[in-house]
């Protein structure tokens, strides 16, 4: 699986936790250069150094996806150091539920900056260098919340629906510069996730689901893993995946 993985240069946002980490681990292991980008300095430097440990080449960024000065520099930082980007995968994330009506304002700003004005800064980063090098793969992070929308999930999952939205446009805009776009759509996957919900009793609801049911968040390394790693003029457009006991 790691024949088209092996020497790429990934940029990773939201590296520090959850899913960005564990798909920076897989993909280092099979040989791919790992660019970490998010806010919390001390954990993507200690993640850089674990891989660099371990034999891979790492470079963490501290950056903040609402800041689109920030992931344009990200990204010319992996461009500057190791000479190209290859893949760009937009995974920073939060989901703070709440029902509509008790108005968390400040909470629904959050999510809409960071869940899809993160993914376009990532987009704009990225496509200039990938248009020059003809080559290149934008990978989104959606959710089974970009297919369904439940009760306390309305903004969360109009982010994530906006997401496949913004992925399905990419995909057809960039055919005329060979590049490849993925949306992974996940369902509960362990990870600090729901430590993002503000509202005690919402939160306390998401963690007993996830207890319940969530899955290890390597599934979603592999699910990168394998659409990168497939020859480049297959493109995996969409991948959405659940634990096995999840029925929503
Ligand atoms: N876990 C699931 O069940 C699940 C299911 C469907 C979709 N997803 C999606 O998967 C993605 C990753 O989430 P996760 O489950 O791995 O949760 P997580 O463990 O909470 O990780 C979220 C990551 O996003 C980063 N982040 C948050 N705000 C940021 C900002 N302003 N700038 C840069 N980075 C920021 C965090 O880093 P810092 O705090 O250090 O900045 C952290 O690395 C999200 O898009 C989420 O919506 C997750």
């Amino acid at each position: 699986m790691s024949d088209n993985i092996k020497g790429k240069v990934v940029v990773i946002t939201g590296a520090s936790s959850g899913l960005g980490a564990a798909t920076a681990r897989l993909l280092s292991a099979q040989g791919a250069v790992i660019v970490l980008g998010a806010r919390r300095a001390d954990r993507i430097q200690s993640l850089a150094d674990e891989l660099t440990a371990k034999g891979g080449r790492a470079l963490a960024v501290t950056t903040d996806v609402t800041r689109f000065d920030q992931v344009k520099n990200l990204v010319d930082a992996a461009v500057r150091k190791f000479g190209r980007i290859d893949v760009m995968i937009n995974n920073a994330g939060l989901m703070p539920h709440s029902p509509l009506e008790r108005l968390k304002i400040e909470d629904w700003d959050r999510t809409i900056d960071v869940n899809i004005k993160g993914v376009l800064y990532g987009i704009a980063a990225a496509l200039p260098h990938m248009k020059q090098q003809k080559a290149g793969h934008i990978i989104n992070v959606s959710s089974v919340a970009g297919h369904k929308v439940t009760p306390a999930g309305a903004v969360y999952a109009a982010t994530k629906h906006a997401v496949r939205a913004l992925s399905e446009g990419l995909r057809q805009e960039i055919k005329p510069y060979n590049l490849r776009t993925t949306i992974i759509s996940p369902g509960a996957v362990a990870t600090e996730l729901p430590d993002s919900v503000t509202e005690p009793d919402v939160a306390d609801r998401i963690r007993k689901f996830y207890t319940e049911v969530a899955i290890p968040a390597d599934s979603f390394a592999r699910a990168v893993a394998f659409a990168i790693s497939q020859p480049e003029d297959v493109d995996i457009n969409e991948i959405l995946f659940r634990p096995t006991r999840q029925d929503l």
